[in-house]
């Protein structure tokens, strides 16, 4: 097993991130907690520091001013270009979460009365939580199809059983952040539109942002949400976009302000700006793979990120070199199996016999960063219909490297051997 990178690209990107192989608190560790906020990029840690000394405000007759607008400006465009949006708006929150919130709950009330909010058991509290809320409050029914357990992922299938005329918002997780295992976007959408076009139909794509190229114009969707630090970027803000039909439906905004603001208050021209260092990276990465083309390099770096995504699950699930892969401990066993092609960067696992919090709290001390996930209010959904009430989930992203998998899997060896 080796990395889908060359060695001299592997260098070239680890080269580019922040706290690669050691951490300001604890030292040394191999960094398996992507799905918790993945690595920043050194290019992002430079632009939020100028930004973060910059006193001026956007809207005035200055040349500060504009330049901070023309700053937004851009990030916002690198944004339609690294999703691939044809219409409709970019704007940012206080996080994912809220802006899930946001929403889906002027969603739920323009659709006030009108009949049903369609969402799924695989989702993260954060739309379930408002599907569920604001259903209630804008006098519709909500309705939660249930996932597939032994795939860890749903399928369009599953959405195209429960859709009606009357289904007048939907909502859809990208990728579960308990199993790694991703939804076809596009697929759910043709399928809920077949049945009710107008549907507005809202994606929590925060964990699969990291692991592949988003297409909005490929989805035919009306809301997509991700957290930028799980996408290179850092912390303090979510980023949505809209579609054109989303954005004009009543919201909280300024009286006499622009329509179609969704805004609150002035922005951090900061973190927009390292939006555009995000955007900037991937076309990198995807011009090294001899991709030429903004667009065509986004895609390219998606395609490469899957790839070396691929190769370090393949060496942790098969092996390395003479280490035993996971598939060949007998016990331990991986949430939606060892062979799932739905599978984004990520392995959630547990250990016969060894609570799931002593597998995380083993692999720590021995320089491995993994995270807990407990049959809670955020991981319940997944894990209490499996008789779990917890799991070790173990995120990559393609900067990690599969000498990293092997000195995981080193440890796993005396863990569960
Ligand atoms: C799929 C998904 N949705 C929502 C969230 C919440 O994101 P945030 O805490 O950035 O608001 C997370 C965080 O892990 C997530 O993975």
């Amino acid at each position: 097993m080796a990395n889908a990178f060359s060695d001299d690209l592997m260098g070239e990107v680890r080269a580019r991130f922040a706290h690669v192989e050691s951490c300001p608190f604890e030292g040394a560790r191999v960094f398996f907690e992507n799905a918790g906020g993945a690595l920043t990029l050194n290019s992002a840690v430079e632009t939020s520091a100028k930004f973060a000394a910059i006193p001026d405000n956007q809207g005035r007759a200055n040349g500060a001013s504009k330049a901070l607008v023309d700053i937004i400006a851009k990030a916002k465009a690198d944004m339609a270009l690294m999703m691939n949006a044809k219409d409709g708006q970019f704007f940012v929150g206080e996080s994912g979460t809220e802006l899930l919130f946001r929403l889906i709950m002027n969603a739920c009330l323009a659709r006030r009365g009108q009949g049903v909010v369609l969402s799924s058991t695989l989702e993260h509290p954060a739309s379930r939580s408002a599907a569920a809320r604001w259903a209630e409050e804008a006098g519709l029914t909500h309705v939660l199809i249930a996932h597939d357990d032994a795939s860890g992922t749903i399928a369009a299938q599953a959405y195209a059983d429960a859709v009606t005329a009357n289904t007048v918002v939907a909502t859809i997780v990208h990728t579960s952040p308990v199993t790694g295992m991703g939804v076809d976007v596009a697929a759910v959408s043709k399928a809920i539109r077949a049945k009710a076009p107008e549907c507005l139909i809202i994606v929590d794509g925060i964990q699969h942002a990291a692991h592949g190229a988003i297409d909005l114009a490929a989805y035919d969707v009306d809301g997509y949400v991700i957290s930028p630090y799980k996408m290179f970027s850092r912390h303090g803000y979510g980023l949505a976009w809209m579609s054109p039909v989303l954005e004009a439906v009543a919201h909280n905004a300024l009286d006499g302000g622009p329509a179609l603001n969704w805004e609150m208050g002035t922005r951090d021209t900061g973190a927009y700006a390292t939006l555009s260092d995000v955007c900037g990276y991937l076309e990198w990465l995807g011009g090294e793979t001899g991709a030429t083309g903004r667009r065509e390099q986004i895609v390219a770096a998606g395609e490469a990120i899957h790839a070396q995504e691929k190769a370090l699950t393949d060496a942790m699930i098969d092996g390395v070199g003479n280490l035993a892969g996971l598939r060949e401990m007998p016990r331990v066993t991986m949430l939606g199996g060892a062979d799932n092609d739905a599978r984004e960067g990520l392995v959630s696992l547990t250990i016969e016999g060894m609570p799931a919090v002593d597998v995380v709290e083993a692999l720590n001390a021995q320089g491995i960063r993994t995270h807990l996930r407990k049959a809670d209010h955020y991981s319940g959904n997944v894990l209490d219909p499996l008789g779990l009430d917890g799991c070790a989930r173990v995120s990559m992203c393609h900067y990690n490297s599969v000498s990293e998998v092997a000195q995981f899997l080193a440890v796993m060896k005396d863990l569960a051997g």
